[in-house]
């Protein structure tokens, strides 16, 4: 009893403490001139837990968007256990992306280290960042996209094929079939059948305790992604032993990876390249898959738009012979209207909200002290759906990319030395879905037509739920 008491007035005590430090608006700390700076404008919320309720307790963009409205561009809260500081303008976002990378960490919850592999690129920064992405970015290069355009076709006319208007199919989870396809030829090439299907059933426990609370308890979600993300080392292992005994040049991340010798000897670990491979896989799949879905939705709402994307596309798919040749890379790019459908999408959507960091050392931005160990946020959506940057934001409009953005006010990949070395991929996922969809199929939503659901990505409401009719050739 006397323990416990002991403990409530630590927590009491503790939790005083820290209110009045934060509501000075002032931290001590080493630098003697930083030491003096205000911290942002903001509130901390309650002790410990902050602003978290308010956080999860609406839409998580109104609470970003009505804090800025209120402080400005930057701000402080306190969230999810850590006093956080947020950005919200492109000229703050190069400045923790870009100019000043080195005193801004990649930080991820330790439980999401665990079941993703805590040597997996995104975690770190330095010297096994910048090693292990030469070799992640030259696995996702154009010139390796490019030979890879007609398997990705493959895999989506795959996909598609099972579409026939007679069920009513979750949009989402047929987007992340796909993406997990590509992801699988983009990591390993070609995969025994039996490799594949292994990786997927545990890829999905994984996957399905990712966003869970972290009980380590048998039963529990995440204790049985747990135990998949171990059956996942041994399948990866088998496959790297396999490789190694081939030993042939491939252009694929694990070729790439087994390839990784840094000049000085050093060659990655087993144990270094399966963290990698699901770090890859994890960063590939419900990314696309979410902004596809979207994709489906706004051409979907939008009849005119449809119509002249299914013109541009109609007129590439009669110069392959009415389908019977495969689509092409050059046509890929040569597909105007598209793309800026696609880009509006990805700043639509802005399915990636936000990043966070972690400032190694006090750090001063515009008068204003971070403190070292404060998460800082650069604020994505904010920027894309601000009228200051882009007319209307709120209104799906593509013609805005017929003039390019300004610099750091469209971030969809992110930017800097973490930035989507992915990105190429993905939009070539999304452009050849889109010319396959609007050239031999129509749908219609079933239900409610808005609305967002977060998983962790935003996705349509309910993943989309849709009718898709072939069309007659
Ligand atoms: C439309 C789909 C995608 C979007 C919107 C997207 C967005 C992003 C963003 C914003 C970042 C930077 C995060 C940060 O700075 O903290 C990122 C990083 C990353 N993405 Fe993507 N991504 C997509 C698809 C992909 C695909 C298809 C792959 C791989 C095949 C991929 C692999 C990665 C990896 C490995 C990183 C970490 C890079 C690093 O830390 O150096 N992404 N992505």
């Amino acid at each position: 009893m006397v323990l416990v008491v002991c403990l409530v007035a630590l927590v009491v005590i503790a939790s005083f403490l820290g209110l009045v430090s934060f509501r000075n608006g002032r931290r001590s700390c080493n630098s003697k001139d930083k030491g003096k700076l205000p911290l942002p404008p903001g509130s901390m919320g309650w002790p410990y837990i902050g602003e978290t309720l308010q956080l999860y307790s609406q839409e998580p963009n109104l609470f970003f968007t009505s804090k800025q409205t209120r402080y400005g561009e930057i701000f402080k809260t306190h969230i999810l256990g850590y006093p956080s500081v947020m950005l919200a303008s492109p000229e703050a976002a190069r400045f923790v992306l870009v100019t000043q990378a080195h005193l801004f960490k990649p930080t991820y919850p330790k439980s999401k280290e665990r079941l993703i592999g805590p040597s997996a690129l995104f975690f770190h920064q330095g010297g096994y960042h910048s090693r292990l992405r030469k070799h992640v970015q030259s696995s996702l290069s154009p010139e390796v996209i490019q030979s890879k355009v007609n398997e990705v076709e493959a895999i989506l006319l795959s996909t598609l094929d099972s579409w026939d208007g007679s069920r009513v199919i979750n949009t989402f989870q047929e987007m992340k079939k796909f993406s997990f396809e590509v992801g699988i030829l983009a990591v390993f090439g070609n995969l025994e059948n039996h490799y594949r299907e292994e990786l997927k059933k545990n890829y999905c426990l994984v996957d399905r305790g990712y966003n869970c609370f972290p009980w380590n308890i048998p039963g529990s979600r995440y204790r049985k992604a747990l135990l998949a993300r171990r059956d996942l080392d041994r399948i990866i292992g088998e496959i790297i032993s396999e490789r190694k005994e081939k030993r042939f040049n491939e252009k694929n991340l694990l070729g790439c990876l087994l390839d990784s010798s840094d000049g000085k000897g050093e060659i990655l670990t087993d144990a270094q390249i399966a963290d990698n491979i699901i770090g890859v896989l994890f960063a590939a799949q419900d990314t696309t898959a979410s902004v596809m879905t979207w994709v489906i939705k706004y051409l979907h709402d939008n009849p005119k738009l449809l119509e002249a994307v299914k013109a541009e596309q109609e007129a590439i798919l009669r110069s392959n012979c009415e389908g019977f040749q495969p689509l092409s890379w050059s046509q890929t790019r040569a597909m105007p209207i598209t793309h800026r459908v696609v880009k509006e999408t990805l700043r639509m959507a802005t399915i990636i909200s936000f990043t966070y960091r972690e400032a190694v050392a006090d750090v001063e931005y515009k008068g204003y002290l971070i403190p070292k160990g404060w998460k800082v946020l650069p604020l994505f959506r904010n920027i894309h759906h601000s009228p200051d940057y882009f007319a209307d934001p709120d209104n799906f409009d593509p013609t805005r990319f017929e003039v390019s953005p300004k610099p750091y006010t469209f971030m969809p990949f992110g930017n800097g030395v973490h930035c989507c070395p992915g990105n190429e991929l993905a939009k070539l996922e999304i452009l050849t879905l889109i010319h396959h969809l609007v050239t031999k199929f129509r749908w219609e939503v079933v239900g409610s037509q808005n609305g967002t659901q977060y998983s962790p990505f935003p996705v349509p409401q309910d993943g989309l739920p849709a009718r898709f009719w072939k069309l007659s050739p």
